[in-house]
């Protein structure tokens, strides 16, 4: 199924950064505060989010089998989920306005499949553009943390043995955690990397004050308002003449 070319008035936001960055909880945390500032607000995770997503998830993630999985199956499954996600949940919720905050994004194949298992960066690049057609990030949150902070916390988290993915080795992380900065620098305009050693009080704050402004655009204090959308992030407009060129071809 082709996604429709129309503009939409949605935001979409990505979290990355490596496991046991704190994704989760911030994502909760900034939905409660667009809520409050009256957003359609919608929480996606990667990969799942959809029942073929949650199916593919358990394959790749929870497979007993999967420690046979080579790269380029791994890849090709994670744009499957994607896919099936940006059709079913991200593009019709964009459609109509709503914020999307998605726990990972078409960034983690290629830091982790890309950067951390050595896939070919221009396959890779491509398969992801094609998962997702033209539904990119507006915003990609990366929460840093170091690697040996990051493979603490998923020794302390409840479940009894980690996932698949989880049992990397430290040599994978440094490579996951390096690629997200380079990718950040690289796309300034698009991502913001937080420090993740903080508390999840001041991470939120953090995360807060960079998204308040690129979302709802510097609030005007001399005249005390806070304008609705920032230009950056407001929908193109199309003009009259080409909107009804368009109708015509219908
Ligand atoms: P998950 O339990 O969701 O971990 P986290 O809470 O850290 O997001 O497991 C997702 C795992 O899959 C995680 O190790 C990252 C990995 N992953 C990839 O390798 N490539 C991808 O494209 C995506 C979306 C995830």
């Amino acid at each position: 199924m082709p996604l429709k070319d129309k503009p939409h008035t949605g935001v979409l936001i990505s979290f990355e950064g490596s496991e046991g960055s704190g994704k989760t909880t911030q994502i909760a945390r900034l939905a409660k505060r667009l809520q409050e500032r009256g957003r359609d607000v919608i929480s996606t995770r990667e990969p799942g989010g959809t029942e073929i997503g949650e199916q593919i998830r358990n394959i790749i993630v929870h497979n007993s089998k999967g420690d046979e999985m080579c790269a380029e199956t791994e890849l090709l499954l994670f744009a499957a989920a994607r896919a099936q996600l940006v059709r079913e949940n991200i593009a019709p919720a964009l459609l109509r306005g709503a914020i999307v905050l998605s726990d990972r994004y078409l960034d983690s194949s290629t830091v982790y499949q890309g950067i951390g298992r050595n896939l070919a960066m221009g396959p890779v690049n491509q398969i992801n553009r094609f998962a997702v057609g033209n539904v990119m990030p507006h915003i990609t949150v990366v929460i840093d943390v170091p690697t040996s902070v990051s493979l603490s916390r998923i020794r302390q988290r409840a479940s009894d043995l980690p996932d698949r993915m989880e049992r990397e080795n430290i040599d994978f992380y440094e490579k996951v955690r390096a690629g997200y900065l380079v990718l950040a620098k690289g796309m300034p305009e698009r991502f913001v990397v937080i420090d993740g050693t903080k508390s999840e009080d001041a991470i939120e704050k953090q995360i807060w004050t960079e998204l308040e402004k690129r979302i709802f655009g510097a609030p005007e204090k001399s005249k005390g308002k806070v304008r609705s959308v920032s230009p950056k992030l407001a929908p193109k407009k199309v003009p009259a003449k080409a909107r009804s060129k368009k109708a015509a071809k219908r």
